[in-house]
């Protein structure tokens, strides 16, 4: 079987090839997004001209590193084409992300994209999501009422499970937007549109990371080469 960084670098290098002279491109975050930049540098260096918005301050260090123009949504909120990974995705190509943090930034510039490709290997192909614990971003404000609100309305929907605040070091993560992330271990999420306008609709939840309804097409290395998934 061949290792999962080579998936991940087989699925962004497929992806690369949909990216053209000229695009306002937005750029993951994760290791399978830093496969893809690392590609993208590559292409830029042979004289590719793009303009990229970064989903992470990880991911637009990177692209510095790498000569890759880099722009603020703000200079540029109208984007061509959004390159990301994913923690699951299943057969409607409906997706659980922010495993890395960064869920706010890549769903605002996914809803920025004409289109969004993104990039997993074998092993992130999910019949329904719910596997991968949900990631919720959070005001830090009112933090344990917002983390009752949220359990009371999963719990409407049937769904339980433990609830725990994403740590880093000796404290709480912190995303690049200053929030804190609460990490849902429902398990099966059998209605994920249900559940995702439930979390809209609790104050203090910032966005969480199911997306629904953004990937146009997911590219998907396995053993077996490289295959496109249109949303079923
Ligand atoms: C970051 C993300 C990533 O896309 C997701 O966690 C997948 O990461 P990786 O490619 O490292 O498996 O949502 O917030």
């Amino acid at each position: 079987m061949a290792n999962v960084a080579a998936l991940k670098d087989k699925a962004a290098r497929a992806a690369l090839e949909h990216v053209e002279d000229g695009m306002r491109l937005g750029i993951g975050t994760g290791s399978t997004a830093e496969a893809f930049i690392r590609a993208l540098g590559e292409r830029v260096a042979s004289g590719l001209r793009i303009s990229g918005v970064a989903t992470s301050e990880r991911t637009a260090k990177l692209c510095a590193s790498l000569d890759i123009p880099i722009v603020t949504l703000e200079e540029m909120p109208a984007l061509d084409l959004a390159i990301d990974g994913a923690d699951e995705i299943d057969p409607a190509l409906r997706m659980i992300k922010g495993g890395g943090g960064a869920l706010l930034r890549e769903k605002i510039v996914a809803a920025a994209s004409e289109r969004m490709i993104v990039i997993v290997d074998q092993a992130k192909q999910v019949e329904t999501l719910g596997a991968f614990p949900l990631p919720i971003e959070i005001n830090g404000f009112g933090m344990m009422a917002t983390y009752l609100a949220i359990q009371k309305a999963a719990a409407a929907l049937g769904l339980g499970g433990d609830i725990v605040l994403r740590k880093e070091g000796d404290g709480p993560f912190i995303t690049d937007s200053g929030h804190l992330i609460l990490d849902a271990s429902f398990g099966r999420i059998p209605d994920s549109e249900a559940l995702s306008a439930a979390l809209h609709a609790v104050p203090g939840v910032v966005e969480h990371g199911l997306f629904l309804d953004l990937a146009t097409f997911a590219v998907v290395a396995s053993d077996s080469g490289v295959t496109v998934i249109k949303r079923r």
